[in-house]
């Protein structure tokens, strides 16, 4: 994949942009709030409609703007993708003429991979990071996996809402198990298959970063089920889940929240057969963080045969000399974009762009 240019209009610094990146490896130089971040995140916004900073949709609007537009042209498959986030809270995407309503579709347009500075939180943070992680593996292997997602979602919601009621009928929360239960299961499966998916390339990346062979697992965990294993049938999952929600029932009614579920799920990695995230040191983690993002690239790369835009936000400066080297040798050949404030900490050969004043030059 690679990005032929990029127009924003309105996108947080940049009043109007148009850019043309090179097809290799982008090198974007400025100080301190210059709008290097602003650009990866609008490119991984055109990838994922979603800010990779967490941001809500509507602080990317220019402070003096209605309506913020990001539009970009993928070269490969020369998809035009076209996106655009109004204060009301309405958004519009566009794929070429066609206007189309799902993430899902998009994804299979242009997909990213991000290094970001806090990446260390997805070994060391909590499981919501991973749980991510895993929903962001999946949904760029296989598409639909966002519509289980949002499906999931939603029904949590309404038995949420239920049990926040106060009602007691346990025949209308049963229906909601049920439901629950079934649409869990889809999303527990994509993210079993995907942490399997994660763990064979992670082997690999992570030993090119740690310059030594070191056993890596990343498993699927539920904390009523146990290790989930991929190959297990999803009506297995469902049976299980609807199991431990009845076993939860008077808590929940108590709690008046669901307590067991995908979103409580921990996905654990482990390194040299010990978890990761309380006991292993901090180079180590350091040296996951960076395996995970690599290893993402190239399941990503290998499940679908095309190669996802790699965002390098920062990262650099972050790492010591031998990490530095090693993250790039290791990198794929891929369309690159690279933020950093001072170009020779940068060891990767690429063409540099200095970003100022709403402007890439
Ligand atoms: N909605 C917005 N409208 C206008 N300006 C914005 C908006 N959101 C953020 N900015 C400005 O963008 C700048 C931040 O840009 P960005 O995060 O890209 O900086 P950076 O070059 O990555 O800096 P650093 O090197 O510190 O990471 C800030 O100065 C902020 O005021
Ligand atoms: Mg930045």
């Amino acid at each position: 994949m690679r990005l032929a240019w990029l127009h924003l209009h309105s996108f947080r610094s940049y009043p109007a942009l148009e850019w043309r990146p090179d097809p290799g490896v982008n090198i974007l130089v400025g100080r301190n709030g210059a709008g290097k971040t602003n650009v990866l995140e609008a490119i991984g916004f055109l990838a994922n409609l979603r800010s990779f900073r967490g941001a809500p949709e509507e602080t990317l609007i220019a402070h003096n703007a209605e309506t913020a537009v990001l539009r970009g042209e993928e070269s490969d498959a020369q998809a035009l993708v076209e996106v655009e986030i109004t204060r009301k809270g309405g958004r519009r995407t566009r794929i070429g003429q066609k206007s189309i309503g799902r993430t899902s579709d998009l994804r299979s347009a242009l997909r990213t991979v991000a290094f970001l500075p806090d990446d260390l939180d997805l070994v060391k943070g909590s499981p919501a990071g991973r749980r991510e992680l895993l929903d962001d593996v999946a949904t760029q292997i296989w598409p639909g996996a966002a519509l289980d997602q949002a499906e999931f979602d939603r029904t949590l919601r309404q038995r949420n809402a239920f049990l926040k009621q106060g009602d007691r009928d346990p025949a209308t929360l049963e229906v909601w198990d049920t439901r629950l239960a079934q649409a869990a299961a889809k999303v527990m499966g994509r993210r079993a298959r995907a942490a399997a998916a994660l763990e064979e390339t992670l082997v690999e990346s992570y030993g090119r970063i740690a310059g030594e062979e070191t056993s890596v697992r990343f498993a699927y965990q539920s904390d009523w089920g146990g290790t989930l294993d991929p190959t297990t049938p999803a009506s297995e999952w469902a049976k299980s889940l609807t199991g431990a929600l009845r076993e939860r029932r008077r808590l929940d009614f108590e709690l008046r929240t669901t307590g067991s579920g995908p979103h409580r799920d921990d996905p654990a990695i482990s390194l040299g057969g010990q978890g990761s995230r309380h006991q292993a040191s901090q180079g180590e983690q350091r040296t996951l963080a960076l395996a995970l993002r690599l290893a993402t690239h190239r399941a990503v790369s290998l499940q679908t045969d095309r190669l996802p835009l790699l965002l390098l936000d920062d990262v650099y400066s972050e790492l010591d000399p031998d990490r530095s080297k090693a993250l790039t040798d290791a990198l794929p050949e891929a369309q690159t974009f690279v933020s950093t404030t001072r170009l020779d900490e940068v060891p990767v050969p690429g063409r540099a762009w200095q970003v100022s004043e709403g402007d890439i030059r």
